[in-house]
């Protein structure tokens, strides 16, 4: 049987916090067994804004690190940094011109982010999900698993995909984007309105998977609630107390149905300290982990050297071909 392809990718951005977890590397982790799966550290998406370099390098050995524990196994899935691979940008360029300049400028994340940014946007930031399509599209992977916040840019890398299907139908593989109902969109502790982002201006906005228990605990603690009193599962009229308990039902693998009859009742103090514990426990054995990995910088090296080759392999004949498919070169 062919294993079906995936792909996916997580900037370089040091925290990783719980929604990014939720969201998407536990399924990144339970595809493995079944799946052919590319997993990528995102460098050249990182330079979109911009980075200190010594900060960078260490963030990408630091991201690596905490990819692995939470539970990517190198001898099953292909891990590695984007910029190893150059074919990434080599085909980014060409879909540049695949892709029309109306259609980035509907991408809400890149209003979102320049109009922050101002005058200092950068160009990439405009083409940032270019890039993302072909990183896809280089693998010819079929499923991506992202959280939500990703919908739209896997919307125009099937768009891109089916532009591109019509010269050249051997090599395209439209991906579909791999979103869980429940999770794929972990809300911010302080503002239940806005996604967990690791660029919130407060940090009591997201549990990064490395915070120390003490300050998990205050964390939840000071999480916002809503005006009621009750734990009820209504994302419309009580948006926090839902957040919190999707954040619960994840971490535990339990329904949020169970949870909120266990908890009927009771106030929003005992379910905070509860879930306090959940957050803690569950993230306890992910952070001996990344501990164990952060140690042992020679072992990142190897795993990301090895998973470099391994990208790279796939990688320079899909290239080969697109441009050969698209007349460029000599003949
Ligand atoms: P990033 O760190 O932006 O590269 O995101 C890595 C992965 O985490 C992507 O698949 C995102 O869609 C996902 N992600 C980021 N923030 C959240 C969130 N608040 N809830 C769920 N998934 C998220
Ligand atoms: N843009 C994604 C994010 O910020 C990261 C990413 C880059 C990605 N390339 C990708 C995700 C390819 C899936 C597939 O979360």
């Amino acid at each position: 049987m062919i294993k079906k392809r995936v792909f996916s990718g997580i900037q370089p951005s040091g925290t990783v916090h719980i929604g990014n977890y939720i969201g998407a590397l536990r399924n990144w982790a339970l595809m493995q067994k079944d799946h052919d799966c590319l997993y990528c550290i995102v460098d050249l998406h990182a330079i979109t804004v911009p980075q200190d370099p010594k900060d960078l390098r260490e963030r990408i050995l630091f991201t690596t690190a905490t990819t692995l524990a939470a539970g990517i196994d190198p001898q099953q899935s292909i891990l590695f940094v984007q910029s190893d691979v150059p074919e990434h940008a080599e085909l980014a360029w060409l879909l540049n011109c695949v892709v029309y300049y109306g259609e980035l400028t509907r991408m809400t994340q890149f209003k979102d982010k320049s109009t922050v940014r101002g005058e200092g946007t950068s160009a990439g930031l405009f083409t940032y999900p270019v890039l993302m399509a072909a990183d896809i599209l280089l693998y010819g992977a079929q499923a991506v698993p992202v959280g939500d916040d990703q919908r739209q840019h896997l919307e125009l890398t099937r768009l891109i995909a089916r532009r591109l299907e019509k010269d050249l139908p051997d090599w395209v593989v439209v991906p579909n984007a791999f979103i869980e109902k429940k999770g794929a969109r972990v809300m911010g502790l302080d503002d239940p309105m806005a996604k967990m982002s690791k660029s919130a201006p407060s940090e009591y906005n997201y549990i990064s998977l490395d915070d120390a228990p003490d300050l998990i605990r205050k964390k939840i603690r000071k999480a916002v609630t809503d005006s009621g009193t009750t734990i009820e599962f209504d994302e419309e009229k009580r948006p926090a107390v839902a957040n919190l308990l999707t954040i619960y039902s994840s971490l535990t693998d339990r329904p949020v149905e169970e949870i909120v009859q266990q908890y009927a009742g009771k106030g929003y103090g005992d379910f905070k300290k509860d879930l306090a514990e959940v957050v803690v426990e569950g993230l306890a054995p992910i952070q001996k982990r990344i501990r164990e990995f952060v140690s042992d910088p020679a072992q990142l090296q190897r795993i990301l050297t090895e998973g470099a080759e391994k990208a790279g392999a796939i990688a320079r004949p899909r290239m080969a071909a697109i441009k050969k498919g698209l007349g460029l070169g000599r003949p």
